[in-house]
């Protein structure tokens, strides 16, 4: 049996709110238990770094509420040679870490998973990630903190859009993924979402069109997912442009916005109970998983599933969209 004595936490990639709710129950959870805690800061530059430094239950006072991360993030390309993982080990083992916990999402685990098993070390990961596109668990960290900061603004933007009588078309955040576009358009009464996952198969802006989007309405918001595809709200509003010179339209990119904030109730009781989970995963003896919440039930995820399976999202909103449009 490996017993776990001390592990490390770090965050990578790009910041959630929640993550900071995470790391206080991953960090009481496993004082808890015995184990001790390391912080490791900056992600995995900072093993590399040797940014190490212990961690007690008051490290963790007074963050739940923070956005952002408090161990800071980074995206390290050294972490992705040999070299870099070898002295990312030797800093490790000096510290006494014999287990690591990551918070992050898809570039995160893959890491991850390189490490754990080149030095066979056991590595959970908790998925922490704005876009809601990981494979085995029904939310990340921060996606409804994203979500609500999301229809906050669309809110204040449907005030001008109103007074003007204007279409406007607002860009939110998903790298590949629709879950922020499609989700925030149903919560903030948009008439449409542009999506990548159909991108290819239906032309969204012609559709658009076709129904006729402003036969009952004088203003309309349409919210579209960033995306080298279509280009994101400027390329859709470039070739509405072209195409139908007649609609006077305003792009509005939310931007880093939605990465920051204070988490929302359900990010923290996420965050809360992930953090655990991922203890309780060290203590069951997994490694190279992630801890995910299906059906309100923690789960445990292999890291090569949780980045290379799709997580499909649910087409059905898609067609309540059109119809709550009308
Ligand atoms: O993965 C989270 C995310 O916010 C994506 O939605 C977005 O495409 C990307 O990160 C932006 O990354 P950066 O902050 O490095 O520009």
């Amino acid at each position: 049996m490996y017993e776990v004595k001390c592990i490390g936490i770090l965050t990578s990639g790009g910041d959630a709110p929640g993550m900071n709710a995470a790391i206080r129950a991953i960090t009481r959870t496993a004082i808890f238990h015995g184990i001790a805690v390391k912080a490791i800061y900056r992600g995995f530059r900072g093993l590399i770094t040797n940014e190490i430094t212990d961690f007690k239950t008051q490290s963790v006072s007074n963050i739940i509420q923070q956005g952002g991360t408090i161990l800071k993030t980074a995206r390290c390309m050294e972490f992705k040679t040999p070299e870099g993982r070898k002295q990312a080990y030797d800093n490790m083992v000096a510290a006494g870490i014999d287990a690591l916990v990551v918070l992050g999402g898809d570039g995160t685990f893959t890491g991850a998973r390189i490490f754990g098993q080149e030095y066979s070390i056991p590595i959970v990961g908790v998925p922490c990630t704005i876009d809601n596109d990981l494979f085995g668990t029904d939310y990340t960290i921060g996606y409804d903190t994203a979500l609500n900061t999301i229809i906050q603004c669309v809110d204040k933007i449907r005030d001008t859009a109103n007074s003007h009588e204007r279409l406007f078309f607002i860009e939110v955040m998903g790298r590949d993924a629709g879950f922020l576009a499609l989700n925030s358009a149903l919560a903030s009464g948009a008439e449409a979402a542009i999506i990548p996952e159909i991108v290819t198969a239906v032309d969204q802006l012609e559709e658009l069109i076709e129904n006729g989007f402003r036969k009952s309405k004088n203003s309309s918001i349409v919210i579209v997912a960033e995306s080298d595809i279509t280009g994101g709200a400027l390329g859709v509003a470039e070739r509405l442009k072209k195409e139908h010179p007649e609609y006077d339209a305003r792009v509005s990119i939310l931007g880093h916005v939605q990465r920051g904030g204070s988490p929302t109730a359900a990010d923290r009781i996420l965050a809360s109970r992930l953090g655990s989970a991922a203890i309780d995963a060290l203590l069951d003896e997994q490694r190279s998983i992630m801890v995910g919440i299906v059906n309100d039930e923690i789960v445990y995820v292999p890291f090569n599933k949780a980045i290379k399976d799709e997580k499909e999202l649910n087409r059905s909103v898609l067609d309540i969209l059109r119809i709550l449009s009308i």
